[in-house]
């Protein structure tokens, strides 16, 4: 199903013009950029789902598989600049384990 209010590219960072960003700005920023490619794999699944043409469909969801690589390009850049984001990363893992059972997979 399509949502009603697909991001699509809004952008909620005011993008200085006079500097460059500072780090926590080029962390929001590669979030951001997280957001916007899961929210593509969404929406290019759900189009796919809605289109009879294989050859579309086809087409979309491999736009979709690429976006999940675009998600691993940032998140490795967002480890650099977010220390924090590793550590709580395991802690949420650790949880879910503890929690409901689910070993967590690892990401390379
Ligand atoms: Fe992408």
């Amino acid at each position: 199903m399509i949502s009603a209010n697909p991001m699509l590219g809004e952008n909620p960072l005011k993008i200085p013009k006079d500097r460059k960003f500072k780090k926590v700005e080029v962390a929001q920023a590669l979030r951001w950029g997280i957001i916007a490619e899961l929210d593509a794999i969404n929406f290019y699944e759900q189009l796919a789902e809605a289109i009879e043409d294989e050859r579309v469909k086809k087409v979309f969801l491999n736009v979709a598989r690429e976006e999940k690589e675009h998600v691993g390009e940032f998140l490795a850049m967002l480890l650099e600049y977010d220390e924090e984001l590793k550590e709580m990363i395991a802690k949420g893992y650790k949880e879910v384990e503890e929690e409901v059972g689910v070993v967590p997979k690892s990401i390379p």
